[in-house]
């Protein structure tokens, strides 16, 4: 099988400013000068991996451990520091809450701006537009302007835009676990959808069991290194001892 996301040797570094400025004048000045002195942190530590296509992989770890960090490098967000990732076939990244929406714009708007971003003409996005209010319950809010809704509803509209139009790759970062209990259901049920349909997901979630659930390989990181990855089962048993 092929693979659908390949990631080698990932390092990632943060230079985080051990200094308070008070300004950008300040911090310009200081940064002329070389005044300014930079904590390195390194989120990711030479992570590699492969995801075959169709597989459904799971990212499991405390907070801090470079999940995010590292959906964020497939994606093509943030670029390494060193090593590469790259992903073959159309991408759906569910990053973080309502990136890629306009605040100041419509449920309905925001459903044709995000068609466009993922390459789907107007008539296409008009043809799948019943399907995505539907999907995300929204039908009393399509012309409410998005910044007026609560993170479950924006999750519920990402979720259904990402996945109406069947991508070769979907990854999902926590996004799951906002909103209620009958949406997680209807979200897992189309992800399922997806998976019998071939498409790879990768997926970070708040719950253990909707990873044991979904998933058929899970990698755990631990202060941005892989302290284990493989078969779900063993992965996450492991891991559900070492959080006791
Ligand atoms: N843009 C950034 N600048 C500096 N540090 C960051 C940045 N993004 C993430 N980090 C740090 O990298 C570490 C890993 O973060 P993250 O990938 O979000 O972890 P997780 O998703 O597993 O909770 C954390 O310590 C976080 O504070
Ligand atoms: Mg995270």
């Amino acid at each position: 099988m092929a693979n659908a996301i390949e990631v080698s040797n990932v390092t990632m570094r943060f230079n985080m400013s051990k200094e308070r400025v008070d300004s950008i004048k300040e911090f310009l000045i200081k940064k002329v000068k070389r005044q300014l002195r930079f904590e390195e942190f390194l989120a990711l530590k030479d992570v590699s991996l492969n995801v075959e296509q169709g597989d459904v992989y799971g990212l499991v770890g405390l907070n801090g451990s470079g999940k995010s960090t590292l959906l964020k490098v497939i994606s093509g967000i943030l670029k390494p520091t060193k090593g590469t990732a790259k992903t073959y076939g159309t991408i759906s990244p569910l990053i973080e809450l309502g990136a890629g929406f306009d605040m100041d714009l419509t449920a309905r708007e925001n459903i044709f701006l995000n068609g466009s971003v993922l390459g789907y003409s107007h008539a296409q996005m008009r043809e799948k537009f019943d399907e995505i209010v539907e999907f995300s319950e929204l039908q009393d809010f399509i012309d409410v302007a998005v910044k007026n809704f609560s993170s479950g509803m924006v999750a519920r509209l990402g979720f259904a835009i990402a996945t109406i139009t069947k991508p070769d790759i979907l990854i999902v970062d926590e996004i799951l676990s906002v909103g209620d209990f009958l949406f997680q259901q209807k979200c897992e049920a189309r992800i399922q959808d997806l998976m019998s349909g071939g498409t790879t997901v990768l997926m970070v979630s708040h719950s253990i069991e909707q990873i044991e659930r979904l998933c058929r390989h899970v990698m755990w990181l631990d202060h941005g290194t892989i302290r284990m990855a493989g078969e779900m089962e063993p992965v996450c048993e492991a891991y559900k001892a070492f959080r006791k």
